[in-house]
């Protein structure tokens, strides 16, 4: 798993969290800011690419398929004590909506979703626009990215996975609705709210190259340089299938978060959970599953 000690920047440090029956990894701590300081408390999990239609890999066998780890996941925040248990999840993209639907009533924690490239069809994309109306049609119109505030934090869903199965990202394609979606979050990230969370499945590539698994090379240029002029607290990725990467973007704290389904180099699977407090943010990550080497 990720133990990532290195420093991180002004605004965070390392900090280690109990276990919970389950592994839990090292975390984040993000100070909070005056005009936060008035913050309610409450929590949300964040959980990526959970590839709900993938049958069981012999390498994790015990684990079961794709949607039984994800339900895992579910299982796991049930049995938090009641302080820490999240208001809400976030699903970073590459879901399998016909293979998660289901399940959906058996699942007791709300969730805010994003397609991802496995979301890149007009059948999937339209199924999961269905399964979460309230995101997708809440204005009576079909929309692939959203925002809305809880407990005066702004969450900013973005979608950056565009048609036929592209694994470079990217803001504007003929399955992303509506157009615009660049000069609305633009409008998103200059909203009042002090404390703003931005949630994506495809991560830019830092360095603005032009390369497979990242954003396009435009859109990274864009998406980083708008990020350091206007912060959020906190952005988080899917899509890339390894141990969560912690970084910055500028004064922004942003990860890449692992798979709950299955990682490259038999990394273990799971997700995080962030706090939110008068104090901060804290992340930790919580492992669902060891996979054989
Ligand atoms: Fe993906």
């Amino acid at each position: 798993m990720d133990t990532n000690d290195r420093t991180l920047g002004r605004r965070q440090f390392l900090s280690i969290t109990a276990g919970l029956g389950v592994t839990a990894a090292a975390g984040h701590c993000i100070a909070a800011t005056d005009s936060a300081s008035t913050q309610e408390s409450f929590s949300f999990a964040v959980i990526a690419d959970p590839h709900c239609a993938e049958k069981s890999r012999p390498e994790s066998e015990s684990l079961g398929d794709g949607v039984q780890k994800l339900l895992r996941c579910f299982e796991v925040l049930r049995r938090l004590p009641a302080s820490e248990r999240p208001d809400f999840a976030l699903l970073a993209g590459d879901i399998h909506p016909d293979a998660l639907a289901p399940h959906l009533d058996s699942i007791d924690v709300p969730i805010h979703a994003v397609a991802g490239n496995h979301e890149g069809s007009a059948e999937s994309r339209g199924l999961l626009r269905s399964l979460f109306p309230e995101d997708f049609q809440g204005d009576g119109k079909e929309r692939d990215y959203y925002s809305f505030v809880h407990k005066g934090v702004r969450f900013i869903g973005l979608c950056d996975a565009g048609m036929g199965g592209e694994h470079v990202g990217q803001f504007s394609s003929e399955l992303i609705r509506p157009f615009g979606q660049c000069e609305w979050f633009e409008q998103e990230l200059a909203m009042p709210e002090a404390r703003k969370v931005v949630f994506a499945h495809i991560p830019p590539a830092l360095d603005g190259g032009d390369r497979n698994m990242f954003m396009a090379r435009n859109d990274s240029r864009w998406f980083v340089e708008l990020v350091e002029k206007s912060p959020p607290d906190l952005l988080f990725f899917g899509h890339l299938h390894h141990a969560t990467e912690a970084y910055q973007i500028g004064a922004a704290q942003a990860f890449n978060v692992r798979s709950c389904c299955w990682n490259f180099q038999n990394a273990p699977v799971g997700f995080m959970l962030a706090q939110v407090s008068e104090d901060g943010v804290q992340t930790r990550e919580i492992i669902t599953g060891e996979v054989n080497a």
